[in-house]
């Protein structure tokens, strides 16, 4: 998704703009662009081009860009298509440049106003309204860039994160955040603006984290942040240089290494939050028990792979917390006419916080009377807006994860979840004992899925049968049903192999009629209540002339033969069963992604963090 990065400094910042958007990349981007001023006599110099980074890096060596100020943007198409022309920053009249992120949601209106009064649009954006409104009030008199661009966001209405420079102040960034992330990189003598610390990294570990409705104006020895119209003053937090990592060490993807990772990260979830035998629920902050004294049902909202871990909560918090769950996705949430139970504990899940989505959902349970007992946040990104407008949050310790498909975020969501079943399970008759066991379970999980990674070779050995497969079927039963639904997502979307999940007794309903030799069927089959009806659909699927791919616990004893193929998983605690099955699936997937050459880290169409709707 779009990126932003900024910079004034009393030295060229060319490099700084370009290595900070290819910290970005991961955000996922189709083009990318950077605007300077070197000498304001000669003007805006603006560089963009379509496709990598590396294209823009190559560009602006060519010309030999410099500026000791500059705004640069990665963008992710909303409005116009893929081209150099949209691509930002977008300019007015040679004087005004901007790079902005979110949406406009009035650009019509808008543009047929700045029609109406002279201005002619050279790009298909909603943005570029942005710039000539800019434009249009400096001209009429408002003279410094600072309340032009106040004048101008007052007109918009929509979701903004903005960077706005002017050829004839060119000693100063102003920037706007209205719905969007937006943090100002504090350094000695130059100042910095990013869409995410992580692209700033390189030159400084001091953030300033502007909140909603904040505008800034930047200069190289001067931060100044307004609010409503007041001064406001904001604190610096310092980052670690370890937030800022980014090396795909011995790995040849970030995805590859965030599923090697998911032992580290499970136990870096766990830490602090259990113990031996025991859940440890002030890890939930200090009012959090009280809150939780007051849950009778949860509310689950998540997009996408989040989404699937809510419906793996779904099963665990009615069988261990004993409590109705609801799991709806956020983008339809609040459309709905919602009826909120009286004690509904809110729970957002997300990896990146940033989701545009789960963010309204969010936004829309705060705004709605308040009705919930109070709104939880699970999520990967402690300074997120999702964590900091939640009432409380817990925090998924999966570490930065960088490919756009998630891994390491959802096994670990999937830990926090299981224990909040166990923490709301407390109140609802779950037994000390049966706490105890479950947290014992829990506490052999990072093992358990270190050994299931050992299962590498033979699955990348399996992969080899569906590079020339269009289609696939995934299928589970109960509370596989949704990691079959995960396996299914990581195939697609890495590997463009068309794949569906359902849950298993649902395929003579339907999906059976697409069986025959080029229609892998992979299944998850752990041993628990479910298996002898498993065993039938598996058997409904072998006379048909299917091809099974099995993933089974070890127990079971299932064998592989001419119709299907067997992989076992060693054996585990039935509650630990969603998150040991989901790793196979994720290596499968990946091992199908190199087969076919795809771009695994970065997939055709997608962003790592969808922040509009
Ligand atoms: C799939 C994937 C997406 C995200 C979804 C929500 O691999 O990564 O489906 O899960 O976009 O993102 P977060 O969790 O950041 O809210």
């Amino acid at each position: 998704m779009c990126g932003i990065v900024g910079a004034v400094a009393q030295r060229n910042v060319s490099d700084i703009l370009l290595e900070g958007l290819k910290r970005l990349e991961y955000r996922g981007y189709d083009s990318a662009g950077m605007a300077l001023i070197d000498d304001p006599d000669t003007g805006i110099a603006t560089i963009k081009t379509v496709g990598k980074v590396a294209n823009l890096v190559a560009a602006a060596k060519k010309q030999g860009a410099s500026g000791n100020l500059g705004i640069a943007h990665t963008r992710w198409a909303t409005h116009g298509n893929i081209s150099r022309a949209n691509a930002h920053p977008h300019d007015s009249s040679g004087r005004v440049a901007l790079v902005h992120n979110g949406i406009i949601e009035n650009h019509e209106t808008l543009r047929q106003e700045l029609i109406a009064a002279g201005y002619k649009f050279a790009t298909g954006t909603d943005t570029e309204v942005i710039a000539h409104l800019i434009h249009q009030a400096l001209e009429n008199g408002e003279g410094a860039l600072l309340p032009a661009v106040t004048a101008a966001i007052a007109r918009l209405r929509g979701a903004y994160g903005l960077g706005v420079i002017d050829r004839r102040q060119p000693d100063r960034i102003v920037v706007a955040r209205s719905g969007m992330s937006l943090v100002i990189g504090a350094g000695i003598g130059e100042n910095f603006v990013a869409s995410d610390p992580l692209a700033l990294g390189q030159v400084t570990d001091r953030f300033i984290y502007l909140e909603e409705g904040d505008l800034a104006q930047l200069t190289s020895d001067s931060i100044e942040i307004w609010n409503d119209g007041r001064r406001v003053d904001r604190e610096i937090a310092t980052l670690s240089g370890k937030a800022a990592e980014m090396d795909k060490g011995e790995y040849q993807h970030f995805m590859q290494k965030e599923i090697f990772e998911q032992p580290q990260a499970i136990r870096d979830t766990l830490s602090g939050r259990v113990s031996e035998e025991k859940v440890l629920e002030e890890a939930f902050g200090v009012s959090a028990g009280k809150i939780f004294d007051k849950v009778k049902q949860v509310q689950i909202v998540a997009c996408g792979t989040s989404f699937h871990a809510g419906l793996v909560a779904k099963y665990w918090l009615e069988s261990i917390a004993r409590m109705p769950c609801q799991v709806d996705i956020a983008s339809d949430y609040r459309y709905r006419d919602i009826i909120v139970q009286p004690g509904t504990l809110f729970v957002a899940v997300s990896q990146s916080g940033e989701t545009a989505d789960t963010l309204a959902a969010l936004r829309y349970a705060n705004a709605h009377n308040r009705k919930h007992v109070a709104t939880l946040a699970i999520c990967n990104v402690a300074t997120s807006s999702l964590v900091r407008e939640s009432d409380f949050c817990v925090l998924t310790m999966a570490g930065q994860e960088i490919g756009v498909a998630s891994t390491k975020a959802f096994t670990t969501q999937l830990t926090l979840l299981l224990i909040l079943a166990i923490v709301l399970g407390r109140r609802n008759g779950l037994a000390s004992e049966d706490e105890a066991r479950l947290v014992r379970d829990m506490n052999g999980l990072p093992d358990l899925v270190d050994k299931t990674l050992q299962l590498d070779k033979e699955i990348r050995k399996l992969s080899k049968q569906f590079s020339d497969k269009h289609h696939s079927l995934f299928l589970g039963r109960g509370i596989q049903y949704p990691v079959a639904k995960e396996g299914a997502l990581k195939l697609k979307e890495i590997s463009y192999i068309h794949a569906e999940a359902y849950p298993a007794g649902e395929l003579k309903h339907g999906p059976l009629a697409l069986v025959d030799s080029n229609m892998p069927v992979i299944v998850v089959a752990p041993n628990n209540d479910l298996l002898d009806k498993l065993r039938s659909n598996l058997s409904e699927v072998s006379a048909r002339g299917g091809k099974l791919y099995v993933f089974a616990d070890e127990g079971i004893g299932l064998e592989s033969d001419r119709s299907c193929k067997v992989i076992n998983l060693p054996g585990c605690p039935e509650v630990l069963d969603p998150i040991l099955f989901t790793v196979p699936l994720q290596l499968l997937s990946y091992h199908a992604a190199i087969i076919k050459g795809t771009d695994i880290d970065h997939p055709r169409n997608l962003a790592k963090s969808v922040t509009v709707e």
